[in-house]
């Protein structure tokens, strides 16, 4: 298998029909990620990261062209993909413990104490050990998302795929779990696909950045290797000058060349 072609977007087109009539959301995107790439999306609201991701995820089917995840067609959601949303998608009656263990139980078809192995591991990852009998209502808007991505992590994937995250938490929170995110990626070489609307987010955790026109027919306008080594330091980094380049270059790209169709 071409590790450097492990995700391919194809020739993507996504027109959705509304009472209004067609409405062409994405033209004409191609994008290709290699195994244990970290790829970001960016791009103003609106521009159609959301329905990339879903298209990648199988949650909705591209009107043009196909993507291809380990050589196999994306034709539906799958367990090869690990998704993770803004808003945390937990079940409220179930245990942090049994959230993800439910996952797990579905995809590896293993005795139940390997199963719960499985999940006691995923949650030690995001330091969740502590909080496996609470309920989803017990926990932090963090703690919801750290469980979110346990669960995503769990099913060992084949790419992680993440549609901002952390947009909902405060600042503090969200630096606390872009660093762990940065550290479990660095452990798993997880191959990641993760939409953000936060230059800074993208350029710490990226090893490249797309960038989105605005809608309609939203295209991508530009890419940008991140060649920052790893690990990364956030702290180190804001001073450096590669960083401040880099985070100048997706600046003037979002901040000047799209702006004015921005709406
Ligand atoms: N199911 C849908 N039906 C009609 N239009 C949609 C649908 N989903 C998204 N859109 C439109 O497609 C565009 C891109 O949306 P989205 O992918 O959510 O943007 P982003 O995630 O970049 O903010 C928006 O104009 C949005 O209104
Ligand atoms: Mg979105």
């Amino acid at each position: 298998m071409d590790s450097d072609r492990y995700l391919c977007i194809e020739g993507i087109g996504m027109t959705f029909e509304t009472r209004k009539g067609d409405f062409v959301a994405l033209e004409r995107i191609d994008l290709t990620v290699k195994k244990g790439e970290f790829v970001s999306l960016i791009g103003h609201s609106g521009c159609g990261k959301s329905t990339l991701l879903n298209l990648v995820a199988g949650l909705l089917r591209p009107t043009e062209g196909g993507i291809l995840l380990a050589e196999r067609e994306i034709a539906g959601p799958g367990p090869d993909r690990g998704v993770v949303f803004q808003n945390h998608s937990l079940l409220p009656w179930l245990t942090c413990f049994d959230n993800v263990y439910l996952a797990v139980e579905r995809v590896f078809p293993e005795k139940k104490n390997l199963l719960k192995e499985r999940t006691h591991t995923a949650l030690a990852m995001v330091g969740l050990t502590h909080a496996e009998a609470k309920y989803p209502h017990e926990l932090s808007g963090g703690m919801k998302q750290r469980v979110g991505i346990a669960r995503a992590l769990a099913i060992e994937p084949k790419v992680l795929l993440l549609d901002e995250p952390f947009g909902a938490l405060d600042a503090l929170t969200r630096a606390n779990l872009q660093d762990e995110l940065m550290r479990i990626v660095g452990n798993t070489k997880a191959t990641v696909l993760m939409v953000t609307h936060d230059v800074d987010e993208a350029v710490l955790l990226s090893d490249r950045i797309v960038m989105m026109t605005n809608g309609p027919a939203a295209r991508i306008g530009g890419m940008v290797e991140v060649d920052l080594p790893r690990p990364r330091e956030r702290l180190a980094l804001a001073g450096s000058r590669r960083y401040m380049e880099l985070r100048t270059t997706v600046m003037d790209f979002l901040y000047r060349k799209q702006l004015k169709q921005a709406a």
